[in-house]
């Protein structure tokens, strides 16, 4: 019998779940959390989706062994990759994903709309059949993003070379009359200021946070699973990269905030 009280499991495959577990942990203050990040596997977006599903799998395995009352995969790579079949294998919990927020962007009445997102998120099927479901409402301009998550998952924000490495990828994108930009991987929030900065005129960046949260209350209420007691909220971390510094980054990195 899965309690009430139970935290709810996040999980990515580094750093980028961070930005979601903020937004999850600022609208559900009730709830409490512990997020595993699979660094020491990262990045997953340039591998095949046979090889996260094993992964995201044995992550699920060990929150699962903290007895956690509901999955949020906070990963699109994960969630493109994985979801169906984990949702598959534990039916007995709720299990959500976070994907391309190309519904959020289209509703706020977006016209020409850039993802970016990793390799393997963008070429698989669920994200080419979202595409072609918002074809007649948007041009949406699809951007892999090649080793960006590895270069946030090694310096977040800091590093030289991820400006460098962005203004290669996006080039081409900026002679698109471009007013919105998906955020379609979670490590993209760390540099969403640099990313607004490529172009001459502002866009608006959606990460489909906010809806993913709303849903996930509406499971957990569905299920009698919703916390009222107001105790005080707790955010466990944990890594595959079990270092004592891999842990005070998540903290570190939670606590500062993404900035967006
Ligand atoms: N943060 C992940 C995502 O949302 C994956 C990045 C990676 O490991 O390639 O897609």
């Amino acid at each position: 019998m899965v309690s009430q009280q139970a935290p709810i499991g996040v999980l990515d495959s580094g750093v980028g779940g961070i930005s979601t577990l903020q937004t999850l942990t600022k609208l559900l203050p009730d709830e409490s959390f512990i997020f595993y990040g699979d660094s020491a596997n990262a990045p997953y977006g340039e591998k095949s989706a046979a090889e996260v599903q094993k992964l995201a799998d044995h992550v699920i395995d060990q929150l699962r062994a903290q007895a956690v009352k509901a999955i949020v995969i906070a990963c699109n790579t994960a969630t493109s990759a994985a979801k169906p079949q984990l949702m598959t294998k534990y039916p007995d919990m709720p299990i959500l994903g976070i994907e391309p927020a190309l519904k959020e962007a289209v509703d706020a009445g977006k016209k020409d709309i850039l993802v970016m997102g990793t390799p393997l998120t963008i070429s698989l099927p669920k994200y080419r059949a979202q595409v072609a479901r918002f074809d007649s409402q948007a041009n949406v301009y699809s951007l892999p993003c090649p080793g960006l998550a590895d270069l946030i998952e090694q310096g977040h924000d800091g590093l030289p070379e991820i400006e460098a490495h962005l203004s290669e990828l996006m080039a081409p994108m900026l002679e698109k009359p471009v007013d919105g930009v998906v955020l379609g991987c979670t490590h993209y929030p760390f540099i969403g200021k640099l990313i607004q900065a490529q172009f001459d005129h502002p866009v608006t960046l959606y990460t489909g946070y906010e809806g993913l949260t709303n849903y996930l209350k509406r499971q957990l209420t569905d299920r009698h699973l919703l916390r009222h007691d107001h105790v005080k909220q707790t955010v466990k971390f944990m890594s595959s990269r079990q270092t004592v510094a891999e842990l005070a980054l998540y903290q570190q990195l939670f606590d500062s905030g993404i900035g967006l």
